[in-house]
């Protein structure tokens, strides 16, 4: 299954999906890698694996709709049918969304619907929560919406920090992307009213306590 990523920035989930696609026995390759931001280090990355790359300036264009309709018109010229957002920091039009519905994805880090929007991370410590991880929903309108295909959870240690714990979610976000774009390449996935079914669904055993005994 060809795909386009969309970025903003640093692309360590984008690493993460091109690694994996790396893999010969991997269902998905990359076929474009979209970034709102000239300066994202994300476009390097891509270019390093030889993947094409397009970068879609706000300034260029009068409107959201008309930035949308650019980027989806170059999303489907390469070929792609699936989209994975990572990291892309801005809102997507009514008309994109439902132009790629139940066909675009996005990873948040936190457990939704749990801490939407930014700085999840403070959210999460100020909350005092005792778990904390990652999700990846299929998107809608609404930001941070959408039927949830594949979450990992981590505790939130007693003297975390945002930078701590964003990076233990961040180690596990680069595991499970690849997971959920693998299942939804072999074709395992489809969405029923706001949730997502996975053909073989293999759930974990038993439960996490925190704080231990
Ligand atoms: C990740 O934490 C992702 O969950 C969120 O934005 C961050 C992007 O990081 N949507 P990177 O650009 O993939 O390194």
């Amino acid at each position: 299954m060809k795909i386009a990523v969309l970025i903003s920035g640093r692309g360590s989930n984008l690493q993460s999906l091109i690694d994996a696609c790396n893999d010969d026995d991997f269902p998905a390759e990359i076929s474009l890698v979209i970034s709102n931001k000239a300066d994202a280090y994300g476009l390097k990355r891509a270019s390093d694996a030889s993947i094409p790359t397009k970068v879609f300036n706000q300034k260029d264009f009068s409107t959201r709709e008309d930035f949308d309709a650019a980027m989806s018109d170059a999303i489907e010229a390469s070929g792609a049918e699936f989209i994975c957002l990572a990291g892309f920091m801005r809102l997507l039009s009514d008309n994109f969304v439902k132009t790629w519905h139940d066909r675009l994805v996005n990873i948040h880090p936190s457990l939704l619907p749990a801490f939407k929007g930014l700085h999840v991370h403070e959210q999460a410590i100020e909350r005092g929560v005792r778990f904390s991880g990652c999700t990846v929903h299929f998107v809608r309108s609404a930001m941070d919406e959408g039927p949830i295909l594949m979450q990992a959870v981590v505790p939130v240690l007693p003297d975390d920090t945002p930078d701590s714990l964003a990076a233990r979610v961040l180690e596990q976000e680069h595991i499970v992307y690849p997971q959920a774009l693998r299942i939804i390449a072999e074709r395992k996935v489809r969405v029923s009213g706001e949730r997502a079914i996975i053909d073989g669904h293999k759930t974990p055993n038993g439960s996490l306590i925190n704080p231990e005994k």
